[in-house]
């Protein structure tokens, strides 16, 4: 199986996190997003415990909520002791109300408005990642005006290639996001900072991609960081306190993908930091990193049913389910890969299906080409593997569906965490 919390039980059917997803689907009803509370908490910890073995108290592992935003997952992380990463007041004010610490919340994002920069000095979340000139400038001037010196991290370009695919790569010159060091942007950007007096300049930040796989994109984007940081040192006398090197840790989506070792790699990636850095005479920053998916991704599950299958002799076969695009747009927008599973028996005779979705547009796909039993057939359950991450949290109301409800899985047994949106719901901004 893909991950050890999916399994086939005796009589064939499936089950997540130790549950029967046939029986959850009853109870539940699909379309329904599962999600294995201990397995996020298993991955919190793990980063936790890797930071806490390698940089003692000068570390800290923060959530990247965009990969899952909800209360109970920003309570979740908040217990085991994460920060988090936000990106839009939306997130920061879903963290606050879940009793998040404003402290612990790092507030990214490249189109931050003045309300945006006002909200967050109010707020008095603990760092602004600040992403350009212009919020650089707003910013101090709003922190003057509510009275506060804003601590901030600045976001640098490195020109790293993650090697992933194109639309979630981040770290190459010409992207929208942060300002290029190769253009020698970013040492201005620096010294700009450090004369606005509002701003506590604590040090850089960075983010290259996700979903990599590549051994040495990290350590080579902290031999990037650690010679700017040595540039900023030899001709500002500025001493960088903090680096937060993104996120992007890769997870499995079918069984042929590469396992990422993520205690061996931040060990590796410490090592390295502490190497250049006493190399380059520099002392240690607090060090930051900021995973979304590697946290949430294999703690999710996706259960619909079946409406129909359509054979289409010749050409080939569709199984039409009772959720899609709108549940699950990663197909329809980088062409990812899932592990497609039918909940309810194991097949002698597979046959080839796409996988398709309710919504009126023929490229509602959420994955081509699966092998699924031959019979498969309306009401069966069908159960899409590793959708913690970037799902739920980049679902629509396309065609007027009602997003799934989000359920955990304990061991105990299980819960809402989001109800299911229903037709009232979609109707309640209409005026
Ligand atoms: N930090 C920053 C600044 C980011 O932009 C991201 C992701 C992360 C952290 C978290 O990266 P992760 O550990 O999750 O790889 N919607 C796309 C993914 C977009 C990622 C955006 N930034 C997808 O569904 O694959």
């Amino acid at each position: 199986m893909l991950a050890d919390n999916i399994r086939r039980n005796e009589d064939g059917t499936l089950s997540f996190a130790g549950h029967s997803v046939p029986a959850l689907a009853q109870h539940y009803g699909t379309p329904l997003y599962l999600m294995d509370e201990r397995r996020i908490r298993q991955n919190c910890r793990m980063y936790l415990d890797a930071f806490r073995e390698n940089f003692g108290d000068a570390a800290l592992p923060l959530y990247a909520g965009k990969a899952a935003a909800f209360l109970q997952i920003y309570r979740i992380v908040g217990e085991e002791g994460m920060g988090v990463d936000a990106v839009s007041p939306g997130e920061i004010h879903t963290a606050l109300r879940a009793g998040f610490p404003a402290e612990k919340i790092f507030f990214h994002g490249d189109g931050k408005t003045d309300a945006d920069i006002a909200y967050g000095v109010s707020q008095r979340v603990g760092w602004f990642v600040v992403d350009n000139e212009g919020e650089l400038l707003q910013l101090d001037a709003e922190a003057a005006r509510q009275g506060v010196v804003q601590k901030v991290l600045l976001r640098i370009t490195p020109g790293i290639d993650p090697h992933t695919y194109r639309e979630i790569s981040t770290g190459t010159v010409d992207v929208k996001f942060g300002v290029a060091l190769e253009t020698g942007q970013a040492f201005a950007f620096v010294q700009k900072a450090l004369t606005l007096r509002n701003l506590d300049v604590c040090g850089l930040h960075c983010h290259v991609g996700s979903e990599v796989f590549d051994e040495s994109v990290f350590e080579d984007t902290i031999d990037i960081m650690v010679g700017f940081m040595e540039e900023l040192h030899r001709r500002l006398g500025y001493v960088t306190r903090m680096l937060n090197v993104g996120g992007g840790y890769g997870v499995r989506y079918l069984a042929t993908d590469k396992h990422v070792d993520i205690p061996a790699r931040i060990a590796h990636v410490a090592a390295h930091l502490k190497a250049r850095t006493a190399e380059a005479g520099l002392p240690l920053p607090y060090f930051l990193m900021e995973p979304g998916r590697s946290i949430v991704a294999d703690a999710g599950m996706t259960v619909y049913t079946v409406s129909t299958v359509k054979r289409i002799p010749g050409y080939k076969r569709y199984a039409i389910v009772d959720g899609g695009m709108t549940d699950n747009p990663r197909y329809c927008l980088y062409k990812a890969p899932y592990t497609v599973l039918n909940a309810d028996r194991e097949a002698d005779f597979s046959a080839v299906f796409d996988l398709a979705g309710r919504c009126c547009e023929s490229g509602d796909i959420i994955q081509p080409a699966v092998l699924l039993p031959d019979d498969t057939h309306r009401g069966d359950h069908i159960a899409v593997c590793t959708t913690g991450a970037y799902n739920y949290s980049m679902a629509s109301n396309y065609n007027r569906l009602g997003r799934p409800p989000v359920v955990m899985l304990t061991e105990e047994g299980s819960y809402v965490a989001v109800r299911r949106e229903t037709p009232d719901d979609l109707c309640a901004l209409d005026l």
